[in-house]
């Protein structure tokens, strides 16, 4: 018989916490990085400059961001011994199962700075994981397509770096793409941080033990990987190609609809947002403008817009409160970028990288942390007495 126990187990829950970095209002779609909309930080700030707002609370001045982009570019490249670890891996491993690797081996390649309770060591473990990241990604990319790996360039800006680390080639001389690169930084800055998501809260939980940075880091990129979370940029792209074209629309909504079939709207729906995400209406505009500036047809783009207009409409999808979110439009532009589909997730945790590293140092900073330790509710069996192998 299943007894259910309610007893006191005399600690606070850590199932919530205290964070003054992002502020979510999911019935009125509003998203606010240390107070400033998600919308204005995209349409005017960069990568680097919102970084710095995640971590330290306020928008730099001039000397503060020029102090601050050279302690990440400085941190860019990674050790020489780091190729070898990722000759480890099979060519055709996913972009993630590399990331999750590579990202928990930098402790032994940086154990100079990891111990958290020196606050310099978390500020240049912190430099380090923004740094290293877009490097990281960009090998795990170029390891799957059997390309040489590209340094990266201490006088490129921080996406325009990441691209020619992914595009360039020795054999011929690359060229920026301002466009791209602004359209990235935009992305980027959409993905930056979202309160306590379900990776935010690994990495914060991970973190809390007292383990390494990178091995906290390593934890959020495993948990980002499932298709309810970050992986549903890929999955989502994987869904509007399934569907193909405008007319066979209808027939996804249905299935969406039918409880017994396992097909949902991936980039649909959100644990929070019950109105609109906000990130979605800015990743649809930076969409429409890399295709144009690509001048780029993405039949796609038509499918998603439709899918949209047609869902929005949908008494079942009004009704359960199910919108876009940052995922619906992310992987039409990530790929007119010239991303293969298994690279988004990995884009998206370089990006998250930096509300990761900024909610794990806010943790750390509170004198009265102690290790996470989430409720839970026990509905197993009531207390009962061994019973001998020859009686049961
Ligand atoms: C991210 O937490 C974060 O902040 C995450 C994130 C971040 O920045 O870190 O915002 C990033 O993960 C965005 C979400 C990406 N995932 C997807 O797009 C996958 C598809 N979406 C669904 O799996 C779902 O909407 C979730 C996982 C996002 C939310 O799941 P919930 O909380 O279970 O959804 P819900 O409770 O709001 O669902 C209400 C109803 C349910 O039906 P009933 O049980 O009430 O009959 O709506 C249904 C769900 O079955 N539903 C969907 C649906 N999402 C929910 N039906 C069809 N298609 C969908 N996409």
């Amino acid at each position: 018989e299943t007894g259910k126990f309610t007893f006191d187990p005399g600690y606070t829950s850590t199932a919530s916490c205290e964070s003054k970095i992002t502020f979510i209002d999911g019935d009125e779609g509003i998203l606010l990085y240390r107070g400033f909309p998600i919308d204005e930080l995209a349409e005017q700030s960069d990568f680097i400059e919102t970084a710095y707002l995640l971590l330290h609370g306020e928008l730099p001045s001039m000397s503060e961001l020029k102090n601050f982009r050279s302690n990440i570019t400085y941190h860019t490249m990674v050790h020489e011994h780091f190729k070898g670890f990722m000759d480890g891996f099979r060519r055709d491993a996913h972009p993630m199962a590399v990331m999750c690797g590579a990202v928990g081996a930098l402790s032994a390649f940086y154990h100079d700075s990891t111990d958290i309770s020196n606050p310099d060591h978390r500020e240049i473990s912190t430099h380090r994981m923004i740094a290293k990241m877009p490097t990281i990604a960009a090998m795990a990319y170029k390891y799957n397509i059997g390309q040489p790996f590209i340094h990266p360039l201490n006088d490129l800006h921080y996406t325009e770096n990441f691209l020619r680390m992914c595009f360039a080639v020795p054999a011929e001389e690359w060229k920026i793409n301002k466009v791209c690169a602004g359209a990235l930084d935009k992305i980027f800055i959409l993905h930056m941080d979202h309160e306590q998501n379900a990776s935010t809260s690994t990495v914060r939980l991970a973190g809390s033990s007292g383990a390494n940075p990178f091995a906290a880091i390593a934890a959020g990129i495993a948990c980002l990987w499932g298709p309810a979370h970050g992986g549903a940029n890929e999955a989502a792209l994987r869904m509007l190609m399934q569907i193909g074209t405008v007319d066979k629309i209808p027939e996804y909504i249905a299935r969406a609809k039918d409880k017994s079939d396992p097909f949902r709207l991936m980039g649909f729906g959100h644990r929070v947002y019950k109105n609109f995400d906000p990130r979605a209406k800015v990743m649809k505009k930076a969409c429409h403008e890399v295709l144009e500036a690509l001048d780029i047809k993405d039949p796609l783009f038509d499918v998603a817009k439709e899918l949209e207009r047609i869902a929005l409409e949908d008494e079942y999808f009004v009704e359960k409160k199910l919108y876009p979110n940052i995922d619906f439009y992310s992987g039409i532009t990530l790929r007119a970028l010239g991303f293969p589909t298994e690279m988004f997730t990995a884009l998206f945790a370089l990006a998250r990288t930096v509300g990761w590293i900024a909610q794990w140092s806010e943790m750390l900073e509170d004198p009265n942390q102690k290790i996470g330790r989430p409720r839970q509710i026990y509905t197993g069996a009531a207390k009962r007495s061994f019973v001998p192998l020859a009686q049961r």
